[in-house]
């Protein structure tokens, strides 16, 4: 037999290029952008800062942060086109359909498409940066009904973020646990959708269509899709004195149990504390459907049953059904955050790339020969 070829299922283990945008180190369990742990930025940088930070390698200091504000107020407006595709899809579209194909549409309209160059790039990023909020917002609410709102210039990205969906400016505990959200998501090396938009950016195709194809990957349940499924998961168990009988039963059918485990990660994900601060802090104002409960409850089940650990999808899908969130626009506020990361890495992969094109090895048939006379 010819000696088979060390095969990488997944690409588990495989380091397939360089990056400077952030490192995720699973001994000491922890992720660092540009060099600063999240947990450091988590709860004292505003979304603004890190996006800043992913973009150009420093925090801003205080005019550029100025500038990077102003620039992120001055973008918020949906574009007709978005607005008008996003209105007309079925109530039936999922969310993240809904952002996939608004991405695309601002993609189509781009006026600048000929220019290929960096600074092009980066104008794009800090567009769907300030737009996504309003297509999240506005799809949210039209499923209840509800006109849009139209943007606060006076309010920071996190505020006008939730004053859109929710057309009042919230309490500021529930503000800053969405900020802490926004920035813990924000960027992961090379996840699953980042790597799908770094292999789109390597056939120097474009960046929207980069961000649209990683918005596909992020959709699902093993990624992003994972905090619609937590809270799926807790809708199901009801109450936490139900928790042990619903994950036996689970584990015995060998599924997953959402918002647990990771690739990367194996004693514990690094943006779990911060936001499982952030999320006391909202149980701590109204609880009434006993989540911290079956949230402490399932987490305690799965350490003793497998010791697998929660993943950052765990605490925020609880998080953003406490904000007042529809279970399935919490993936689109994922990619809304996300969008960050993405846009550095084909911005990184652009600046020095190569087309990213693996091997595989071929178990179909052996070499035959095409039947003669049959056919047509
Ligand atoms: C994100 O990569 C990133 O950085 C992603 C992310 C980011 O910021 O971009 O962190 C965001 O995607 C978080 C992950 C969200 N997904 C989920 O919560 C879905 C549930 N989790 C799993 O399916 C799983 O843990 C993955 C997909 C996250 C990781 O899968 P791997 O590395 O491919 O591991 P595996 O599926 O091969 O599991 C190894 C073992 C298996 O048991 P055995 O067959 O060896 O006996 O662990 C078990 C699995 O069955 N296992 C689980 C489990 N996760 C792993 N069993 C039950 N429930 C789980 N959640």
């Amino acid at each position: 037999l010819p000696d088979r070829p060390e095969i990488h299922r997944g690409l588990a283990g495989v380091v397939v290029d360089a990056t400077e945008i952030s490192s995720v180190d699973p001994a000491s369990s922890s992720l660092l952008y540009r060099g600063y742990p999240v947990q450091e930025l988590a709860g004292t940088r505003s979304f603004e800062e890190v996006a800043y930070l992913l973009w150009h390698g420093e925090l801003p200091d205080d005019a550029e942060l100025e500038q990077m504000r102003a620039q992120e107020r001055a973008r918020r407006e949906l574009p007709d086109a978005v607005m008008e595709t996003v209105l007309a899809l079925p109530l039936t579209t999922h969310p993240m359909d809904v952002v996939r194909t608004a991405v695309s549409v601002i993609g189509a309209h781009d006026p600048t498409a000929e220019d290929r160059s960096p600074e092009a790039d980066l104008s794009r990023a800090q567009d769907l940066m300030a737009q996504l909020p309003g297509i999240v917002a506005l799809d949210q609410r039209r499923r209840h009904g509800l006109e849009a709102v139209d943007p606060r210039p006076d309010l920071g990205y996190a505020e006008n973020f939730l004053h859109m969906v929710f057309g009042q400016a919230p309490p500021e505990p529930v503000v800053q646990a969405f900020e802490v959200s926004m920035v813990l998501y924000a960027e992961h090396s090379f996840n699953a959708s980042t790597f799908t938009a770094r292999v789109v950016a390597s056939t120097l195709s474009d960046l929207h269509s980069a961000v649209t194809a990683a918005v596909g990957a992020l959709k699902g349940p093993l990624h992003g899709g994972a905090n619609e499924a937590v809270m799926a998961a807790f809708g199901e168990i009801g109450t936490a004195d139900r928790v042990d009988a619903w994950l036996d039963d689970v584990l015995a059918r060998k599924q997953k149990v959402m918002g647990f485990g990771h690739r990367v990660y194996r004693t514990g994900d690094s943006r779990v504390p911060a936001m499982k601060a952030a999320l006391d802090g909202l149980l701590a104002i109204d609880d009434p459907e006993g989540l911290g409960a079956m949230y402490a409850a399932l987490e305690r089940g799965m350490a003793e049953r497998t010791g697998i650990l929660p993943n950052l999808d765990y605490p925020t899908g609880p998080a953003y059904h406490l904000m007042g969130f529809d279970t399935p626009t919490f993936t689109p506020l994922f990619a809304a955050s996300r969008v960050v990361g993405w846009t550095a890495h084909v911005r990184e992969q652009l600046a020095h790339n190569a087309l990213i094109r693996p091997l595989s090895e071929y178990t179909g048939p052996e070499r035959r020969h095409v039947p003669q006379g049959a056919g047509r």
